[in-house]
């Protein structure tokens, strides 16, 4: 029997990989947006690329109602829960609300499918969450330590699970806790990507506009760190290898029994990290573009280098990521040429 999946933030960056994925590995798709940060357009464009149809509804994590009346509509076997905000420097400005969104939101998603017994949980978390490591690569047995508030918001829901799950409990959970490296990239029609709206944060859309000449040249934050050019080292993850992730973890969450307690945390990384300075040269090179950039103050908060072992989710769900980094680079380049196409 096809089962249903309930995709909270499904027409954002990531959920609406994930949309073409699933609808392609035959799982029937429930989007849940409020469209706070996408387009309802994303999803025309999901439904294109897969040939098959998904069902939308529009309503808010923090509306309980709105979220009982889905649960009640769709007979739903599990939920890949990506809504949520991700800004950091917003979260720094306002914090209460990131939590009211990001925290509360969630709340209120597990009370609505605890009322109706679905109980299989896939949670977008962050290695922001590892703060500040001393050893590369970071594990999942690294202590938690997130230090901004969208940070916190992810380690305070990662808690959640754990109190679910805890012994003596009369519910059995699945869950699994994702936790994203760098994500990069994009479909790899060209069709759906990263579109981040005014003055990207991020480093890739960042710097496929500077190529693009929508804006003059990159910050790079810091050339004075302990790395091997002085510039952050991140891992960057293609996002279609991240959904390849999700898929794996939401079958395995299928074939624990119902009566069984899951809950674990997985790494989504290559392993490898890159620095700002490897990003832009290898960016000019794969796509054959120039990317002028001026070297500018650290910005607070950034750690020297983050990179995954991912040796759990390959040892437990049989994940690894395929792409390289020059894929992700042509790939958001594709996307970025296109998108004010389509
Ligand atoms: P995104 O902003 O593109 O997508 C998030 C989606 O959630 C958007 O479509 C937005 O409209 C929706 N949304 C937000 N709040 C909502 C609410 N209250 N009710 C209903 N819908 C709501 O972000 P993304 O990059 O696709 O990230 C997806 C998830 O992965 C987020 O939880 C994010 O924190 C996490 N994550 C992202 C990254 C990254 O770098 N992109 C890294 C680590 C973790
Ligand atoms: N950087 C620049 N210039 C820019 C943007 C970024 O030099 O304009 C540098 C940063 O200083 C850092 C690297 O590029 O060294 C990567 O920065 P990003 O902002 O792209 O990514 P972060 O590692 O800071 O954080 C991202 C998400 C977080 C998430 C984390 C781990 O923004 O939400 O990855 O998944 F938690």
């Amino acid at each position: 029997m096809t089962k249903n999946i309930l995709v909270t933030g499904g027409a954002g960056y990531i959920g609406s990989h994930a949309c073409v994925s699933l609808l392609q590995a035959g799982y029937q798709v429930v989007v849940l947006d409020n469209f706070c940060n996408s387009q309802p357009s994303a999803l025309e464009r999901v439904q294109q690329i897969a040939d098959k149809s998904l069902l939308l509804e529009q309503c808010d994590i923090r509306d309980r109602a709105a979220l009982d009346k889905v649960f009640s509509k769709h007979a739903i076997s599990a939920v890949i829960h990506f809504a949520g905000l991700k800004a950091v420097g917003e979260s720094c400005q306002q914090p209460l609300f990131y939590y009211e969104n990001n925290v509360g939101g969630t709340i209120n998603l597990l009370q609505a499918m605890q009322q109706v017994d679905v109980r299989r949980l896939i949670f977008s978390s962050s290695a922001t969450v590892y703060g500040f490591p001393e050893n590369m690569p970071v594990n999942e047995a690294t202590p938690l330590a997130a230090y901004n508030p969208y940070g916190q918001t992810k380690q305070v829901i990662e808690q959640i699970p754990g109190d679910l799950c805890a012994p003596g409990m009369t519910e059995s959970w699945q869950i699994a806790l994702l936790r994203y490296f760098n994500p990069a990239g994009a479909h790899e029609s060209g069709l759906i990507g990263e579109d981040p709206n005014g003055i990207p944060n991020n480093l890739l859309p960042y710097i496929a506009q500077v190529a693009a000449g929508h804006r003059e040249w990159l910050p790079v934050f810091g050339d004075d760190y302990a790395t091997l050019d002085g510039t952050g080292v991140r891992d960057y993850i293609h996002v279609q290898d991240l959904v390849s992730g999700h898929l794996l973890a939401l079958q395995k969450l299928l074939q624990v029994d119902a009566s069984e307690v899951f809950c674990r945390a997985y790494n989504l990384g290559t392993g490898k990290g890159y620095s700002v300075l490897e990003m832009i040269k290898t960016f000019e090179q794969v796509n054959n573009v120039s990317v002028p950039y001026r070297i500018m103050p650290r910005r607070s908060g950034d750690v020297a280098s983050c990179w995954a072992d991912a040796s759990r989710a390959r040892e437990e769900l049989g994940w690894e990521a395929k792409k390289d980094l020059r894929e992700m680079l042509a790939d958001s380049w594709h996307w970025q040429c296109k998108k004010t196409l389509v």
